[in-house]
C-alpha cells in the first residue's frame, strides 16, 4: 500500500515526502510538472509519476496502479496563476478535486488530506478569522478551494470517506517560484539573504499571515496521522508567526541581520485591492489545537527570519537556490 501526495513535487509535496519517507511509507508523487532538484537525497526511494489532474484516466491509473491507501491533495494553481487564466484554475482545482475523490472512493482509499487555503475567507471577515468565520472568497483560488472543502465534507458524509483539510495561510521557505499574493513575505528575506534588491508589491503597513515551513509540514503529517475520533471540525485553520509583522516590520526585522538589505515599495493594485478588501491578520487555529493538539514551535517572526536567512547562506542546495 502507498501514500499518494498529488502536486508531490511542489513546495509542501516534497517536504511531506520527506516526512512520510522517514515513517518508513511508500510514497507516490503525481505531479503535472516534476521536479527532483529538492528531492535528491530520496529519489531513490519514492515514485514520481507525471500526470494532471485534470485528466481523470490519469488519476483513477495512478491511485489503482500503486494500490493507494491515503492521499495529500496539494496538486494546485496557486492564487495569482489562478487570477491569470480562472478557467484553467477551475479545471485543475474544482474538477482536480473531483477526480481525486472519486478516485478515492471507487479504488477504496482510506484518507484524503486537502490542502485548502486561508484565501477561502475573503468578504466581510473581521482583522481575526476563526473555524466559523463565514466563508466568502473573492478570489478564485478561494472559491475553487473552498469548493473543493465542501465536495470534500460530502463525500465523507455520503460515502464514508475520511476527508481531512488543513487551511494553510501563506508558508514561508526560502525557494519559492510559484508566484502567489503573499510572496512579498518569503521573497523580501530571499532577496536580503541572497544579496539582490527587492521591490515590494504591497503597501508598507499590509500584513499577511504566515506559518513558518517546518511546522506547516509538521500540522499535515499529525493531522493526517490523528486518530479519526478526534476529527470532529474536519477543516481546521492553522496559524503560525503570531502577531502577523507588517511588510515594514519584517523589512525593519532583515535589517537588524542584513542592515544594507535594499527594499522599495510598489504596490500592484490588484494584490492592494485583495489585501484592502480582506484585511485578515489573525488566525485562531483553536480547533487544531483543541482537536488533535497542534501547536507551533515557530511563533516568533524575528527568530523565523534569522532561521530563514540562515538557510538561505548555508543549504542553499536543499532549497534549489545553488
Ligand atoms: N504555499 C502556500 O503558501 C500555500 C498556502 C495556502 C494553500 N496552499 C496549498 O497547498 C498546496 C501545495 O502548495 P505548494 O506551496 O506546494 O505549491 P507549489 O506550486 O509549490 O506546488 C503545487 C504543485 O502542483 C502541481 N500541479 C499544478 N497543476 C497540476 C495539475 N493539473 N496536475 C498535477 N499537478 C499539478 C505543480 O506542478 C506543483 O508542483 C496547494 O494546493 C496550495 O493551494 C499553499
Amino acid at each position: 500500500m502507498s501514500i499518494l501526495i498529488t502536486g508531490g513535487t511542489g513546495g509542501i509535496g516534497v517536504g511531506l515526502a520527506h516526512e512520510l519517507v522517514a515513517r518508513g511509507e511508500e510514497v507516490v508523487l503525481f505531479d503535472i510538472a516534476p521536479q527532483t532538484e529538492r528531492l535528491a537525497d530520496i529519489r531513490d526511494k519514492v515514485k514520481i509519476v507525471q500526470g494532471d489532474l485534470k485528466v481523470w484516466p490519469e488519476v483513477l491509473n495512478v491511485v489503482k496502479e500503486n494500490e493507494v491507501e491515503g492521499i495529500f491533495h496539494h496538486g494546485s494553481m496557486l492564487s495569482l496563476p489562478s487570477e491569470a487564466n480562472p478557467w484553467g484554475a477551475f479545471q485543475v482545482s474544482v474538477m482536480g478535486t473531483m477526480h481525486v475523490l472519486e478516485a478515492a472512493r471507487l479504488f477504496g482509499v482510506k484518507r484524503v488530506l486537502f490542502a485548502s487555503t486561508d484565501a477561502t475567507y475573503g468578504l466581510g471577515t473581521a482583522d481575526v478569522i476563526t473555524d466559523e468565520t463565514l466563508q466568502r472568497p473573492i478570489t478564485i483560488y478561494g472559491a475553487n478551494k473552498l469548493y473543493g472543502e465542501l465536495l470534500g465534507r460530502f463525500y465523507r458524509r455520503k460515502f464514508g470517506l475520511d476527508f481531512r483539510c488543513i487551511r494553510y495561510c501563506t508558508v514561508l521557505r526560502p525557494g519559492i517560484k510559484t508566484p502567489a499574493l503573499p510572496m512579498f513575505v518569503p521573497w523580501m528575506i530571499e532577496h536580503a539573504a541572497l544579496g539582490k534588491p527587492f521591490e515590494c508589491f504591497v503597501a508598507e503597513d499590509v500584513a499577511a499571515p504566515v506559518i513558518y515551513y517546518p511546522d506547516a509540514i509538521r500540522a499535515t503529517i499529525m493531522l493526517y496521522y490523528a486518530p479519526e475520533e478526534k476529527i470532529k471540525s474536519v477543516c481546521y485553520n492553522l496559524s503560525g508567526i503570531s502577531p502577523t509583522p507588517t511588510a515594514k516590520q519584517l523589512e525593519m526585522a532583515i535589517k537588524e541581520i542584513i542592515p544594507d538589505a535594499q527594499v522599495t515599495y510598489k504596490p500592484d493594485p490588484l494584490v492592494m485591492e485583495y489585501y484592502r478588501t480582506r484585511g485578515v491578520t489573525t488566525i485562531d487555529d483553536r480547533r487544531a489545537r483543541e482537536e488533535w493538539g497542534w501547536q507551533p514551535e515557530y511563533t516568533d517572526y524575528k527568530k523565523v527570519i534569522a532561521h530563514f536567512i540562515q538557510e538561505v547562506r548555508e543549504n542553499p542546495q536543499r532549497w534549489g537556490l545553488a
